[in-house]
């Protein structure tokens, strides 16, 4: 499959890649020595989404900012809701039937994406190994193999589905989350159908972690090796420390464990983060400030939040995390494969937290609204299913127009992390190869994909896009191409 150029170096392009949710393209380029000398993972589209929103009334946000992207709309829906919050003065007032509305909303969101991320995209390699045959190594092999991790997946999926239906008012592109609050709580008739699968989530939950710990423990030394490299860590954690993926303040660690920062507020985001523009990348490189562009790059996700946590305050997930921590003897654990251990914690936390909000009475309240003294500028995050998501908006008060939108989606966060990915397996398992498979190819991909990168959201590009490899020669000229669609 790859050819060697004249002289001998060579460069390798994976694109697209696939079983992502979007279109980017990684190169490699190797020296004559069939060395690894650079290694990227560019993004292809742009859209200024940011410029776009602009002249928008700020109430229009959380439905329009939807567009930004078909795979994360509840993540985009509801940061922006929380913003608005800000504007309108309701920030932190919020009723608690509204905040629980959207909660609920958020957790059937992360155990949707995440079982489909685990069980569609990932468990394929994971289950048959990253160089098994390319027919087998899909979704469809794994229903075939494993009909009922097959059946339980879609069902698991479309229950998180479900829950955004019925919080959100709409499967996509929902309209319940608005500045101060919700327009809808939940009917008993919608609770009650809610609720008699809970139990069943939580327990396919388990089922599914139960898997990706056995397929880690039975390959551990190559799992916790493969596309590892140590990183600080960035994620939302409640005043106490405990895991929350819908508020909070802002905490780094270290790879070792050592706090960075702690207790950090939206509005101060860019007191402590910075992003910079790299020239053949449209997406960005966020940093710590402190730290610089040298050091200071960070992974956000699964593996990021539950490495920042002090605990998780539903009891399965707790005894996971718990069991997940000691891998490390309580430190980071900065292994790429470990996103999937993580994800997997998160799935059954969500499955839990779901349970308990439905059995909450607060739901089918009818205080959903506050209101407060306006402000001109809000800030918000959350911590969505691939990572920490920023939204900033200033606001013109005689319009009510936005004048200014910031974000910085999940995936830009983990940027250079999954760049820093794409260089190790390379180096890892590329370095000195003459004939290079598919099945070699796909561990490139295999590493990215632990990230669940959402191009789509990191470019603000409409639509799902697709993945490229490309390996390159010193003189430039492409020596071999992978296209996946
Ligand atoms: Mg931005
Ligand atoms: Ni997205």
């Amino acid at each position: 499959m790859a050819t060697v150029s004249k002289n001998g170096k060579r460069k390798l392009v994976i694109n697209p890649v696939t079983r992502v949710e979007g279109h980017g393209k990684v190169t490699i380029h190797m020296d004559e020595a069939g060395k690894v000398e650079q290694a990227r993972f560019h993004i292809i589209e742009f859209r200024g989404f940011e410029r776009f929103i602009q002249g928008r009334f700020y109430w229009e946000a959380p439905v329009v900012v939807q567009r930004l992207c078909g795979i994360c709309p509840v993540s985009h829906h509801l940061c922006a809701s929380k913003a608005m919050d800000v504007i309108v003065g309701a920030e932190g007032k919020i009723p608690p039937p509204a905040e629980k509305m959207r909660r609920l909303m958020h957790y059937g969101q992360t155990l949707q994406s995440h079982a489909l991320h685990f069980f569609h995209l990932a468990s394929p390699d994971l289950l048959f190994g990253f160089d098994s045959p390319v027919e087998k190594r899909n979704v469809l092999g794994v229903i075939a193999a494993y009909p009922e991790v097959g059946k339980k997946a879609v069902l698991m999926r479309k229950y998180g589905q479900e829950v955004i239906k019925a919080t959100s008012g709409k499967k996509i592109h929902g309209t319940s989350s608005i500045p101060g609050g919700m327009n809808k709580n939940l009917s008993i008739e919608e609770r009650d159908f809610l609720l008699k699968d809970a139990d069943t989530m939580i327990e396919w939950s388990v089922e599914g972690l139960e898997l990706c710990k056995k397929v880690v423990k039975d390959n551990m030394d190559f799992l916790l090796a493969f596309g590892s490299f140590d990183s600080n860590h960035v994620s939302i954690v409640r005043e106490d420390g405990c895991l929350d993926l819908y508020d909070g303040s802002l905490r780094a660690k270290d790879a070792e464990g050592n706090l960075i920062f702690d207790q950090v507020k939206p509005e101060d985001y860019l007191d402590y983060l910075r992003e910079e523009v790299r020239p053949w990348s449209y997406m960005k490189f966020p940093y710590i400030k402190s730290l610089g562009k040298e050091k200071g790059w960070y992974r956000v996700g699964p593996l990021a939040r539950i490495n920042n946590c002090d605990f998780i305050d539903s009891p399965l997930a707790e005894k996971e995390r718990q069991e997940f921590m000691a891998l490390g003897g309580g430190k980071p654990i900065n292994s790429t494969m470990a996103y999937h251990w993580a994800r997997m914690i998160e799935t059954l936390h969500s499955a839990e937290k779901i349970k308990e909000l439905l059995n909450d009475p607060d739901l089918q309240g009818n205080d959903l609204v506050a209101t407060g003294r306006r402000r001109e500028r809000g800030v918000a995050w959350l911590e969505a299913p691939r990572g920490t998501l920023f939204h900033h908006y200033e606001v013109n008060p005689e319009t009510d127009q936005i004048v200014l939108a910031n974000l910085i989606v999940s995936t830009t966060n983990n940027n250079e992390a999954m760049n820093r990915a794409v260089q190790v397996i390379a180096k890892q398992h590329l370095e000195g190869k003459t004939d290079i498979t598919e099945g070699l190819l796909n561990h490139i991909e295999v590493g990215i994909r632990a990230y669940d990168p959402c191009l789509s959201c990191a470019t603000h590009a409409l639509g799902q896009m697709r993945l490229q490899v490309q390996l390159v020669g010193a003189d430039g000229t492409i020596l071999d191409e992978k296209y996946h669609g």
